[in-house]
């Protein structure tokens, strides 16, 4: 299997990491590393996680950093934090992730790449296994494209207690890329749906 060479997304979402990592970092699908990496230089980042599902990133970030706040490990989405003892149920400050975002191509298939039939799939697992491991103010940086299906997941985000804010948007060849800031309400905060 590949790994994802940094491009637009990948540096769009850096720029977000020396103002948001603080106390312990998840870089969620970390490919070559960069935003793991990043966070590791920033003062305020105790402990940095990259994971990915691809072993081969895995191996890659290992011998490419040595940073002592750094740990890379294999993991499906949160399989290893909800498996794995030394690191069960850590909580997080702050998650990253720059996630498989685009409808399924059969012709091309790219586990980096493919976010699920319309694009926003992967990204709505990701936001269902997330809340156990976030702290309460905890905050998910989290970059998509114009063709994720922005709508369904604005929708979905708002009906399972996300709040969402855009931070950037940068215009690529045929899409836009968007950045968000994703935090949980809290209970007591939030709207009940009249139905
Ligand atoms: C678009 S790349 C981003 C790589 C890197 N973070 C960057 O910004 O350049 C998406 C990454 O998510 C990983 N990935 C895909 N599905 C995953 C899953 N279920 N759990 C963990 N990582 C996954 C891919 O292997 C790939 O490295």
């Amino acid at each position: 299997m590949d790994i994802y060479e940094p491009r637009e997304d990948s540096f769009l979402l850096q720029k977000f990491v020396k103002k948001f990592a603080k106390g312990y970092v998840l870089d969620m699908g970390t490919g070559s590393g960069i935003l793991a990496n990043e966070a590791a230089q920033c003062k305020r980042a105790v402990k940095v996680f990259g994971v990915d599902i691809n072993e081969e990133a895995i191996v890659h970030c290992i011998r490419s950093y040595q940073h002592k706040k750094l740990v890379f490990a294999q993991s499906n989405l949160f399989s290893l934090f909800r498996n794995y003892v030394p690191y069960k149920d850590v909580k997080f400050d702050v998650i990253f992730f720059n996630p498989p975002y685009l409808p399924t191509d059969e012709k091309y298939p790219d586990i980096a790449l493919d976010g699920g039939k319309e694009g926003y799939e992967l990204i709505c697992r990701f936001f269902h296994e997330t809340e156990p491991f976030l702290r309460p103010q905890g905050t998910v940086l989290i970059v998509f494209s114009s063709l994720t299906g922005k709508e369904k997941l604005d929708m979905f985000l708002m009906r399972n207690h996300w709040s969402f804010k855009e931070l950037a948007r940068e215009h690529i060849s045929f899409e836009d890329i968007i950045v968000y800031n994703v935090q949980k309400i809290p209970k007591g905060m939030r709207r009940v749906e009249k139905r």
